[in-house]
């Protein structure tokens, strides 16, 4: 399987502790990855989360040896990547920083006190840095405006920032390193809850690389994906931006009070299963929201359960519901379900929300006590 070439060396760092990211559950932790190139000139790719500065530094110190930066590129300044910039650009001030136009004012916005020259640059323009050209490749909303890749034309090598990653941080380099299984799990994971509202963007990017060779994607979490691993991980991208979704799929969301709306979701489970679907659980009490969520990425029939809690549902529901609606899902078919005791609100405002977040709702279902 294809390396890294020996001159081009990951420097970034594994934060595997790191359980929830912006509200997001990261149960493998992630990587903050970033790559020297060492040409006649020398090439920093993406920074790391400022807490790891240190390290991070060291890596590079050890990397570079007796050698400098000349360039630094910042595809993305969301903080998990741009956050040691202060001490990167303090340790090397002689270097240029490149990103794009949003790039610049991100920047500054974040790092006001940080001195170093910097380049604005857009689709196409390049940086020779001796036998190396470097092509900067803006792909604005995967997953900010400021967001961009770099690619090595003449390793075929992209370094695509968070396009293509996935948030497992357990110290594999390679994504053979990894079962196609977890890896697959992960990239579902992580486009649900980073990528998923930003579909037409990931469409676009997807047409520009079409004329575009690549035989290895560096992104800025997660696993390297060699050349093998690209034709699955672009059919899986292309579905995903079109919002495809598989029509014996069930997701049963929920989370119960005495028990009863569990049994709830337990019926429905046997019910659908009968139909001849594919059915999945998923306990809020056991779950964090953000699981549901790489879960129902492909699933048509999303179900949602709470019983009545003070003329609303319980708030790991709302909170479910919140979260689920802002990133967008579409072509989706829900059910509200959930028990009362006397007034019993809770499915209508579930399905209230479904249907405003554009789903197709079927009649929800209430059950008085216990069944
Ligand atoms: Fe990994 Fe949008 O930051």
């Amino acid at each position: 399987m294809k390396r890294l070439p020996e001159n081009i060396i990951s420097v970034g760092v594994v934060d595997n502790k790191v359980r929830i990211f912006h509200g997001y559950a990261t149960p493998m932790g992630t990587t903050y990855n970033a790559f020297l190139i060492l040409d006649k000139e020398v090439t920093l790719i993406d920074f790391v989360k400022a807490p790891f500065a240190d390290e991070f530094l060291q890596n590079i110190t050890k990397a570079l040896g007796n050698r400098t930066i000349d360039h630094i590129i910042c595809n993305h300044v969301e903080p998990d990547h741009s956050g040691a910039l202060p001490v990167v650009v303090a340790k090397y001030p002689h270097a240029t920083v490149y990103g794009t136009a949003s790039c610049e004012k991100e920047l500054k916005a974040y790092y006001p006190e940080a001195k170093y020259p910097f380049k604005t640059v857009k689709m196409g323009d390049t940086l020779q840095t001796g036998s190396y050209t470097l092509q900067f490749f803006p792909m604005p909303m995967v997953h900010w405006p400021d967001s961009m890749g770099t690619y090595l034309v003449e390793e075929k090598i992209l370094f695509s920032n968070d396009a293509f990653g996935q948030h497992a941080g357990t110290g594999e380099l390679y994504a053979d390193e990894l079962s196609t299984e977890v890896l697959m799990e992960r990239e579902a994971d992580y486009y649900a809850n980073i990528i998923l509202p930003f579909g037409n963007a990931v469409k676009k990017l997807l047409e520009q690389l079409e004329t575009v060779e690549i035989k290895m994607i560096c992104p800025s979490h997660g696993v390297i994906l060699p050349e093998s691993f690209i034709p699955m991980i672009w059919k899986k991208y292309h579905q995903w931006s079109e919002n495809y979704t598989n029509p014996n799929k069930v997701v049963i969301v929920y989370d119960t009070m005495w028990g009863t709306t569990k049994k709830m979701a337990d019926a429905l489970a046997v019910e659908w299963s009968a139909k001849g679907m594919e059915v999945e659980l998923i306990s809020l009490t056991e779950k964090h929201y953000s699981y549901a969520m790489g879960r129902i990425l492909e699933a048509k029939y999303i179900f949602v359960g709470s019983p009545t809690l003070n003329s609303s549902m319980l708030p790991t529901v709302a909170a479910f519901l919140t979260y689920m609606k802002g990133l967008k899902p579409k072509g989706r078919i829900g059910l509200a379900f959930g028990s009362y005791g006397w007034s019993g609100e809770s499915p209508k405002h579930i399905n209230e929300v479904l249907e405003s977040a554009g789903f197709e709702t079927l009649e929800p279902q209430r059950v008085l006590w216990n069944m």
